[in-house]
Order: C-alpha cells, then structure tokens, then sequence
C-alpha cells in the first residue's frame, strides 16, 4: 500500500533523538478511544520518524486498559482495532513496524507472574504514576489488585521484546524505572545478564493542550481526533480558548496558554510566521478569527489525508484484522522465546 500521499505531514518536527540500528523501541497505547492529535503531536509522529531506524513494536494494550476499564470491556475490545486503523491511517508501514495485540500474548501474562513475585505492594504503592492516578481516582485499599500492578505487567511487555528504548511521555518514567528494577532483580536470580535495561525516550514536544485549555482527553470531548471531519476541525477550532482579555483585534493579546498558538507551534510548516504572528498578537491587531482561520487550514492540511486513509481503511477491516493477526504471531515468537530465558531463572522447565 503505497505511503506517499502522507508524507507531506510526517515532516518530523522537532527533530526527535535518533537510536542506533541495533536498539528495540517498543511502545503501547490502551485501546479506550480514538487516538487525537495530541497522540499525534506527542508519541505518533516520533514513532513514524523511527520507523524503519531500528525495530519497533506498537503493542495495542489492551489487558492494561482492562485495569481500569474493566467495567466497559466491549468498549476496550472495540477500539483494539480503532487504534490499529489510527496507526495505519497515519503511516505505520506492518512491514516496518510489527502491531501486536497485548491480549494475544500469553507470553507477556506469564511473565507478568513471574515479576510479581519480585515487587512489593510497598513499591508499587510509591510507584508515582500509580500513585496519581489512585488519588484521580479516589482509590485506597480498594483499589483493583490488576491496576496496582500493572506497572509489572509493563515491565512484562518492554522485557518481553527485549526493549531497549521506550519513547514516553513523562509520567511514564517511573514505568520504566520500576522495569529496570525488575530487569536487575532477573538479572541477579539468573547469575547472568538475561534482561536488558531499557531507556525512555522523552518526547521534544510540549503536551498539547485540549481545545478548553485543560488536558486533552477523550472523555472530556476536548480533544481533536484524527479522523475530524472539516465540520469538527472548525467548531473545535472556534471553541479553542486564547485569551479572554483580547477583546477586540487591536488590543494586545496573550501567547503563553493560548490554545491555538499551542496549535500552531506543534502543526504550522512555517514556524518563522508563526513567530511573526505571535509578535502581531502580542502588540495589538491581529484578531482571534483570522488566527483561527490560519488554524484550521493548517490541521486541514495534517487531518484530511489521516481522515481519507482512515475512512479506506475502515472499509477494510478485514485487512486491518490481518495486520493485528500476523504481527501479533511474529511478537509471539518474540516473546515467548524471552519467557523460555525467564522460566530458566525460576527454575521451571522450557
Ligand atoms: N501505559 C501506557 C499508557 O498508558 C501504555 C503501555 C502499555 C505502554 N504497555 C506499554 C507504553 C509498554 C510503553 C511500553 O499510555
């Protein structure tokens, strides 16, 4: 399937760190909604730089969402392959990069047993990430066993493809601390160096805000999903939030916090008139419509060939289904022959 139609958008900018032809980049997404263009802004177009630089896993995560999501599992199911249709109405190229299904993998499951027996409650609960969300959540003693520890279950999925570069955001650094703590417990029962240590790979790019200012989320209904229609991209746009003192085009307006300048940092080609335009807005005589209709041609630009693909895509399930299928059974292979090493460590047999 020819990718060339995309490559306009895939212009990596910021220019991303690179890796070395012989690192493993796995990264994963829980399937609970369609990906936006904050994914998009932040992991997916870094992912498409990668690609093709070293291996790469995108691993649909579909037991972590089931943590905390348990309640809404045809939801989850669902969206298993809703992200995998994101991911090729993007660019991922099967050939390039392997798209696996975390469910599919009982390798990673029994491995995530094995590690259990290596973390204690104690450090789950200090795990900072986990530490949030339970507080978000309102969770204390009761909260689900299977979210308090999912961080053993990422460390299951990184080990298992042998990893060694994890590109995250920040608050999935402490995950990749608590792998490495988990690599090294391994690595000391085994007497030998079974696991590799893996490294995060931080995004250059700043979180994209949602359209109310707030963090963007699916459920908030601020974000901008990938497929938009040119009808959503507008009314999104017109509902972003700039700076409620700039009234009127010639008074001086606000840079920092301003939703569509946030916009037009991480998506305009032209970042020398963007600059311009930020100068203007600051001084006084440069309205919020006209700047809101810069924005919306410049995601037009990025959305419109995500949103034709994705819709030919979706008329394709069938093909989806079998890119899920074969690169689940290329990560089976993968990580099962890691879960033979692991089993040696605890003295089971092959
Ligand atoms: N925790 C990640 C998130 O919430 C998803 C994820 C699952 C992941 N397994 C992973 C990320 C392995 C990196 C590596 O977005």
């Amino acid at each position: 399937m020819s990718l060339s139609y995309v490559s306009a958008e895939t212009q990596s900018r910021p220019t991303e760190p690179s890796v070395a032809a012989d690192d493993v980049i796995l990264t994963g997404d829980r399937p609970t909604g369609a990906l936006h263009l904050g994914h998009y802004a932040g992991s997916l177009r870094s992912r498409l730089a990668l690609q093709g630089q070293c291996a790469q896993t995108l691993l649909i995560a579909d037991l972590q969402a089931l943590t905390d999501t348990s309640g809404r599992a045809a939801h989850v199911a669902e969206h298993v392959v809703e992200v995998a249709l994101d991911y090729l109405a993007i660019g991922i190229d099967p050939d390039q990069t392997t798209i696996a299904v975390q469910s599919s993998l009982g390798a990673l499951s029994e491995l995530t047993v094995l590690y259990l027996n290596l973390v204690t409650v104690a450090r789950l609960e200090r795990n900072p990430t986990v530490k949030a969300e339970m507080e978000l959540r309102g969770f204390t003693r009761d909260i689900p066993a299977g979210f308090l520890c999912y961080p053993v279950s990422q460390a299951a999925d990184i080990t298992g493809f042998r990893a060694t570069v994890v590109p995250v955001g920040e608050d999935q650094v402490p995950m990749i601390e608590q792998t490495n703590e988990i690599v090294r417990s391994v690595n000391r029962l085994a007497g030998s160096a079974t696991l590799r240590e893996c490294r995060a790979l931080l995004t250059t790019t700043p979180r994209l805000p949602g359209v109310d200012g707030r963090k963007a989320s699916k459920s908030l209904g601020n974000a901008i999903p990938l497929g938009a229609t040119s009808e959503e991209i507008r009314r999104l746009v017109n509902a972003m939030y700039t700076d409620p003192g700039h009234v009127r085009a010639s008074d001086p307006g606000r840079v920092e916090g301003n939703v569509v300048f946030a916009h037009l940092d991480a998506f305009d080609p032209d970042p020398a008139e963007v600059a311009e335009l930020k100068r203007r807005y600051q001084h006084g005589g440069l309205g919020d419509v006209a700047l809101k209709r810069r924005l919306e041609g410049v995601l037009e630009d990025v959305i419109a060939p995500i949103r034709a693909r994705r819709a030919a895509l979706a008329r394709d399930r069938g093909y989806v289904m079998d890119v899920i299928r074969e690169g689940s059974v290329r990560a089976e292979a993968t990580t099962r022959a890691v879960l033979r090493d692991v089993r040696r460590v605890f003295a089971l047999s092959p």
